[in-house]
């Protein structure tokens, strides 16, 4: 079965066309990045706008680098939810008008349990019930995945994601959109001079949930009481900002590993590729004989190919499907609420 993915959930047009015998058959992603970074984030608006002119020509694309024809899908599979409604829309519209035209049935997908489930679609070994950590730009939630479809949140975000609260800080700091790779970069610079900056909401050692905006609130005061114009001073900034970061990620981490008991503990989401957290939670997690897997770099941030797999595990065990024209978008969608 061939089945492609569209994603536009947010500011990245993903195309994608995958084989359920071959893996990922073409993959391709346009970056907004450009635009949004005029204005430090992203502008919902020029994301719809974006997606109309370039998801097109990346079908087109796809096509040509799959080297197969729009006959031989099977399926489409689109990102119904959660994200932008403007952005969702393009999507949306465009899958059902595909489908309708070519015959074929459409899949809606939940955006987080395309992130979820990266790992799989590399690595054959994994597979239910484990723990996942979804660390986006949008998002941070611990999961407890006991099955396809089945899905308990244990834990996120009352207020910033970890992505958008890196996004905003590099902004702050000068370093531009998206922000969580140049914050990286910056605090490797950084003469290993540890600021403490608070990990926040870890003293209640049952809460799961996350907060970044007090934390954020420090480091702006930090920003302003300090002189980020020597470069010195505004690598520590970074440095221990993602420390903070990553270690308060790793304390609610560990917290839920003890309730769910799983042995492998996915991490997935644009933060992801963070390379100092890989290191970091291997190295607590390893010891502690739990399996830790991530998606490659390329398919940490948004892309077609997870929502393509997502989409045919979810179309192969979708017995009452409906063909549907109408245009189904969820911009709050959780991934516990999946029922298909
Ligand atoms: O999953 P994603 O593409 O978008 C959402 O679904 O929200 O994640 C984007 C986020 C951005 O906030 C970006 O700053 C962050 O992922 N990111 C990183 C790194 N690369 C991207 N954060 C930390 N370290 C990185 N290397
Ligand atoms: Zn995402």
């Amino acid at each position: 079965m061939k089945i492609l993915g569209i994603e536009t959930s947010c500011d990245d047009t993903g195309i994608a066309i995958y084989d359920d015998f071959k893996g990922i058959i073409a993959n391709k992603t346009y970056k907004q990045n450009k635009i949004h970074n005029l204005y430090g984030g992203i502008v919902p608006e020029l994301a719809s706008r974006a997606h109309m002119k370039n998801i097109l020509p990346l079908i087109k694309e796809v096509f040509r680098i799959a080297k197969i024809s729009y006959y031989e899908i099977d399926c489409i599979a689109y990102t119904a939810g959660p994200g932008l409604i403007g952005s969702l829309l393009i999507g949306a519209t465009l899958s059902k008008s595909l489908g309708f035209s070519w015959g074929i049935p459409i899949q809606e997908v939940n955006h987080m349990e395309g992130h979820l489930l990266t790992p799989m679609l590399e690595n054959k070994n994994i597979s239910f019930p484990f723990t996942a950590l979804l660390i986006s730009g949008k998002h941070t939630q611990i999961i407890k995945a006991i099955d396809l479809g089945n899905y308990e949140i244990l834990g996120s975000s009352l207020d910033d994601a970890v992505g958008e609260s890196l996004d905003k800080i590099a902004k702050l700091l000068g370093l531009g959109y998206p922000g969580g790779k140049k914050i990286s970069e910056l605090a490797k610079k950084n003469n290993y001079k540890n600021m403490n900056f608070p990990k926040p909401m870890v003293k209640n050692n049952k809460n799961l949930n996350f907060s970044f905006s007090g934390l954020k609130t420090f480091v702006i005061n930090k920003i302003k009481e300090l002189n980020i114009n020597d470069y010195k001073i505004k690598a520590n900034i970074a440095y221990s900002f993602e420390k903070a970061i990553i270690d308060t990620l790793i304390i609610k981490t560990q917290r839920a590993l003890k309730i769910t008991k799983h042995k492998n503990l996915i991490i997935s989401g644009g933060v992801s590729s963070n390379n100092k957290l890989r290191y970091k939670f291997n190295k607590v997690f390893n010891k502690k004989k739990i399996n830790t897997f991530y998606p490659s770099y390329d398919l940490c941030t948004d892309n077609g190919a997870m929502i393509a797999y997502a989409g045919m595990l979810n179309f192969k065990k979708n017995k009452n499907f409906k063909f549907d024209l109408k245009i189904n978008v969820k911009p709050k969608w959780l991934i516990s609420d999946i029922k298909y």
